[in-house]
């Protein structure tokens, strides 16, 4: 099964929202080989749920806390989030991590918590520049990873995000997705035996409907998690298209 998740990050109000989906729901013929997703901000995750799933397509909350409940304030915890409607979560995006400080421990607890409440985790992982050209993407792939292992066994979408090519236009090259996606898939597999093979792994960063094509074409890639082509429905039915054809 191929995914396309649209990642909205903090943009769209309650009306271009509902616009969004009046819009992408006219354009779209759900397939079964295609699982289409929409993370958008916590404030919008009902509305767009009731829009959303009668055509099959689920709504992801960009972020979880780990924690039950409790004096935690600005923060929003698992159980609130499939409450509000949230079929899954994303889980330490690179924005989250670089941005907000986000650890893999805490990434690592995050990932327990929204299973527990029956949410589908997406993982992101990713090197910076300095990390690249320092040759360390693998050890901080590793690095990032050990958190499925220590989770376990379990619903699970691993996105690919390289740091250095989201929201900048400079999409990763195809050997450079294959070759993360590859050592991707064999960590999961370590971490889960046989079942780590059906993981869809994504791949995120400047993703269009011009590149879309070609990084499907990679050996490992199950689809995208796109961030600024998915404010603009016509992009991102033309990315549903790519991806179901
Ligand atoms: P862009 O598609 O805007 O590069 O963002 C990617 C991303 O961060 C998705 O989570």
């Amino acid at each position: 099964m191929r995914c396309v998740v649209a990642n909205w990050k903090m943009n769209m109000l309650q009306g271009e929202a509902s616009t969004f989906c009046d819009t992408f729901l006219e354009g779209y013929t759900p397939k079964d080989n295609v699982q289409v997703a929409v993370a958008p901000p916590f404030t919008l995750l009902t509305a767009v749920h009731d829009m959303l799933r009668e055509k099959g397509i689920i709504t992801i909350a960009q972020n979880g806390h780990y924690a039950k409940r409790g004096a935690f304030t600005g923060e929003i915890a698992m159980a609130q989030v499939k409450d509000a409607g949230a079929n899954g979560v994303i889980i330490g995006h690179s924005e989250r991590r670089h941005l907000f400080g986000e650890t893999d421990e805490v990434v690592g607890k995050k990932l327990v918590k929204a299973r527990a409440k029956g949410l589908l985790p997406v993982l992101c992982v990713g090197e910076t520049l300095q990390d690249r050209d320092s040759g360390n993407t693998f050890m901080v792939l590793r690095q990032q990873l050990q958190v499925v292992a220590q989770a376990g066994p379990g619903p699970l979408w691993v996105a690919y995000e390289p740091v250095w090519a989201i929201g900048t236009g400079r999409r990763a090259d195809l050997a450079q997705i294959q070759e993360a996606h590859a050592f991707i898939r064999e960590e999961v597999q370590v971490a889960f035996g046989v079942p780590g093979t059906n993981v869809p792994i994504l791949y995120g960063g400047s993703v269009t409907p011009d590149n879309f094509g070609e990084v499907l074409g990679v050996q490992h890639v199950a689809g995208a998690l796109v961030g600024g082509a998915s404010l603009d429905p016509a992009k991102f039915l033309q990315l549903v298209g790519i991806a179901q054809s």
